[in-house]
């Protein structure tokens, strides 16, 4: 095995990992050979050979795209959706996943982003608590347990296990809550060579949470989810403290529109909001990214004087599980992110650059959207269902978030 490491090492332009190899003990360099053949170098340095492969937004069009607003349905449609979605429900074909492998390095808190705690005015809590209780709420209201899977990553997995178990789940049957990994890809320099890092094994880090839809195939979870009969999944981020995890009305809107996926949306706050929006990208539903919308698109109003490009992705998705199992054969792209990574040099020597020094390949969990011609998006409104925590002080921040909570609780 360690000749094919070398080979490949050497195929790829990485001789400094044969020269780190020599350098190990018996048992740190099998370790690094079994990494060496496992991982798709091969991939990361045509990635980086062909920065232009990754996802670009380049002459796509950009297209409007058509939402629902919760405030324009009439009582009966209202009424008729969330009882279509109640029935789903009820009969126990639901499952809610939260995704949490993400870093949280804006945010900076010491741990899994779910491990940080709030303080409410009903009382401190935990991000993973306070979806526990969402789901708890969900749970008595239907007559069920609503079975819930949290995606991790390598990096924080392990603390987030001895989190929940150390919190006993926050009264969550254990049995209905599983945890899986999310995938990984390596770090490459901007000079494009892998990275040492401190257990002496090449530098990867999660590729980002459309890694979702392989993971849950990989990871047995689309198995078991269909073993128990679910139907349609809610997937949403472990960050948004209003996240409505558990709404009939999204299923029955979905169901009524006859789609097989579905998202909500809130209205941006201003054209310049830096979020990403909703649109059809060479007429496929998608999401672009604030840095990517076209100058002249990010101030456009319709004939009523709404904006154009104003639904803004609050990461609240739902799948009916044939897009998930299509979803999971699917190629993402990769997008690229510059970051500081620190790691060790030929010597041994740990190094931790001023600057950025690597690129981070990453794929959306939207950029699968487009295997479908069509969305369901619900609009609903910010002040019910979005406060994230994102940066540590200003926009979007513990602050901000809980004075939104809070403001929710009065009403
Ligand atoms: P963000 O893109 O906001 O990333 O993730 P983040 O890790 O929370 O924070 P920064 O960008 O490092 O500051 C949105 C959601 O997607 C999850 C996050 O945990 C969060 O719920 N996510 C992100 C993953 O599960 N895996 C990833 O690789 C990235």
């Amino acid at each position: 095995m360690e000749e094919k490491a070398i080979e490949i090492l050497e195929k790829f332009n990485q001789k400094h990992i044969v020269d780190w190899m020599n350098r190990l003990n018996d048992e740190e360099k099998n370790k690094l050979v079994e990494q060496v053949v496992k991982l798709n170098i091969e991939q990361v340095v045509d990635l980086y050979n062909n920065l232009s492969k990754t996802f670009e937004i380049g002459n796509k069009k950009i297209e409007k795209i058509s939402a629902i607003d919760i405030d324009k349905l009439s009582e009966e449609e209202f009424n008729n959706y969330k009882n279509q979605g109640i029935n789903i429900i009820k009969s126990k074909k639901y499952a809610v996943v939260t995704m949490a492998g993400g870093q949280g390095t804006r945010l900076g808190h010491n741990g899994p982003k779910g491990t940080f705690k709030v303080n409410l005015n009903n009382g401190e809590k935990y991000l993973f608590q306070i979806i526990v209780e969402s789901l708890q709420e969900a749970n008595r209201k239907y007559g069920i347990v609503i079975p819930w899977y949290i995606m991790t990553s390598e990096e924080n997995n392990d603390q987030t296990l001895d989190f929940l178990k150390e919190h006993g789940y926050f009264g969550y049957p254990q049995g209905k809550v599983k945890l899986f990994k999310q995938g990984k890809a390596p770090l490459i320099s901007t000079e494009g060579k892998l990275l040492i890092g401190k257990d002496k094994l090449i530098k990867e880090a999660s590729d980002g949470n459309g890694s979702i839809y392989k993971s849950l195939k990989d990871d047995g979870i689309l198995e078991d989810m269909k073993n128990n009969g679910i139907q349609w999944v809610f997937v949403g981020g472990v960050d948004n403290i209003l996240l409505k995890i558990v709404d009939p009305l999204l299923v029955g809107v979905t169901l009524n529109e006859g789609n097989k996926i579905a998202s909500k949306s809130v209205i941006k706050t201003n054209p310049r909001e830096k979020a990403g929006v909703f649109c059809k990208i060479d007429g496929k539903p998608g999401i672009i990214e604030y840095s990517e919308l076209p100058e002249e698109m990010i101030e456009e109003v319709d004939q009523d004087g709404e904006l154009v490009f104003g639904d803004v992705n609050i990461l609240s998705h739902l799948y009916n599980i044939e897009a998930l199992e299509k979803m999971s054969d699917t190629v993402m792209p990769y997008h690229i992110a510059v970051k500081k990574s620190d790691y060790l040099d030929e010597n041994g020597k740990l190094v931790v650059p001023e600057d950025k020094n690597v690129y981070k390949f990453e794929s959306f969990i939207f950029d699968a959207f487009s295997n479908y011609d069509n969305i369901s998006i619900l609009r609903v409104k910010r002040e019910n269902e979005f406060a994230p925590i994102k940066n540590a002080q200003g926009n979007d921040s513990p602050e901000t978030a809980v004075e939104l909570y809070n403001a929710r609780l009065e009403k």
